[in-house]
């Protein structure tokens, strides 16, 4: 039995929980080193210009496809191109690869929530001593993962307005709040200002084309484009939204706690040693996150006693654990949406039904460091031997999420047409048609973002299945 279709109860309720999409692990660790490591002003400058020139048409073009047909993506785009099999595939795409990623974050995010228990129940100084490698082996992450499932199944299976929109309401507000105190705190830190100078001042000859690249991959990410999200959360929008000023506040504030986060991370890491360069840091989120940050967070303790430390660390955790679980749920709404509008399942149903195949796949992930053979040593291709966690992450997260983002521009387009593009984006904006934002977001879709997202793609495949650069990135 199907359910009436719900929509979001207010203009700001939607931001909000869009905006909860957006922030995410990505933008509070990934985004703050990437920058440092990388340029500094000059790599937050470019990364400004793709969020706002590049992935914002993207965005609002996403949210208009599911305002117009109130469906998820394979419905979306079925229903925009008359039943083509070949376009219902590129939506089953779009359903599929929220429900992959969502694989590998919710290992992330459990992980996380292991790491607030232990500050919490005072094993801050484990962590910091290299407790990760056994903590991922850990049988108690399968009790971890059953409360994250929990929690998702709590909110979701609310409803829209009910579950998303006013956990959103919560947990973003709080985040905001957790946020700045944590950069007061780490600001009035010894040498913090070291790290606020590699954050903002440009070096702009770090800027190389493969920083570029990640630069637009990771804005790509950050912004929660490719993976159905937008699609769906647009169709629980009303006529009267206006789309493109909602989805550029999404993208400011997704960018604005990128920025922040840079001014709580990189000063703990240069009050913790001075002398490190930003380029001797881990590429990867994962190590700085679960190997590094204890290390600063203990650190603490000879200021503020490991009390102190340990509430700082935990704050600092809750914090990631609410960007992880507003990312979290936006992302199995896809699939969830996909079950109710498609296969006409209760929210209920379509929810146990994830949360028993997502769920068993994710077992599957998490015992893929180590503790089962078989999923540690999945398979090998480009040289390397690749967990199972590998796998899911190189495939739907490197490789397919620009290919989404390549096959929605060509859709909207050329499939659905412009025209048609702008006489949705003109509902709830008077002055739309004609106007410089409307040719911009035109033009553009129709031509260079598509051919850079097909480049990445490309690019993509040939270096992480073949070991090839084709392009000299
Ligand atoms: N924008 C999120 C981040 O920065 C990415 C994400 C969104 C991941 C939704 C999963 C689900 O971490």
């Amino acid at each position: 039995m199907s359910e009436p279709r719900e929509n979001f109860s207010s203009r700001i309720g939607f931001i909000l929980a869009a905006a909860g999409s957006a922030v995410g692990i990505g933008n509070l660790v990934g985004f703050p080193v990437n920058a440092a490591k990388n340029g500094g002003g000059a790599f937050l400058i470019m990364y400004a210009i793709f969020v706002f020139l590049i992935c914002l048409p993207v965005m609002i073009a996403e949210m208009a496809v599911g305002r117009k047909t109130a469906k998820e993506p394979v419905g979306a785009y079925k229903t925009l191109s008359g039943n083509s099999s070949l376009w219902g595939a590129a939506g089953l795409l779009g359903v599929l690869t929220p429900f992959m990623i969502a694989v590998f974050y919710m290992v992330i995010t459990v992980w996380i929530l292991g790491y607030l228990v232990l500050t919490i129940t005072g094993n801050l100084e484990y962590l910091a001593s290299d407790g990760f490698g056994e903590f991922i082996n850990s049988p108690y992450l399968f009790l971890a993962m059953a409360v994250v499932a929990a929690v998702v199944n709590f909110i979701l299976v609310a409803g829209v307005k009910d579950g998303i929109e006013k956990a959103a309401k919560i947990l973003m507000p709080s985040l905001f709040v957790m946020l700045i105190i944590m950069v007061i705190f780490v600001l009035s830190l010894d040498n913090a200002f070291a790290g606020v100078k590699f954050f903002i001042i440009p070096d702009i000859s770090k800027i190389t084309p493969s920083v570029v690249n990640g630069a637009l991959s990771q804005a790509f990410f950050s912004l929660s484009l490719g993976m159905g999200i937008l699609i769906t959360y647009g169709s629980y929008i009303n006529r009267q939204t206006n789309i493109p000023s909602s989805a550029k506040l999404v993208a400011i504030t997704d960018t604005g706690v990128a920025f922040v986060a840079g001014l709580m991370i990189l000063p703990a890491v240069f009050s913790f040693n001075p002398n490190i360069v930003p380029s001797e840091l881990s590429d990867s989120s994962v190590s700085l996150i679960f190997t590094f940050l204890p290390k600063i967070f203990l650190a603490l303790q000879s200021s503020i006693g490991y009390f102190g430390a340990s509430a700082i660390a935990a704050l600092f955790f809750l914090l990631v654990f609410f960007a992880a679980i507003t990312s979290l749920v936006s992302i199995i709404e896809v699939p969830v949406s996909y079950l109710v509008t498609e296969k006409k399942h209760t929210r209920k149903k379509a929810l146990s039904i994830l949360l028993m195949t997502a769920g068993i796949l994710t077992i599957f992930a998490t015992v893929s460091f180590g503790m089962v053979a078989f999923f540690t040593e999945f398979t090998t291709y480009a040289g390397g031997t690749k967990s199972f966690f590998d796998v899911v992450y190189d495939i739907f997260y490197d490789t397919i999420l620009p290919l989404n983002g390549f096959l929605l521009c060509v859709f909207v387009s050329y499939r659905w047409k412009k025209n048609k593009l702008s006489e949705e984006l003109a509902l709830g904006n008077d002055g739309y048609i004609g106007s410089w934002v409307e040719k911009y977001i035109n033009f553009s879709l129709g031509t260079f973002i598509p051919a850079i997202v097909l480049i990445i793609f490309i690019n993509t495949v040939a270096q992480k299945f073949f070991a090839v650069s084709l392009f000299g990135f």
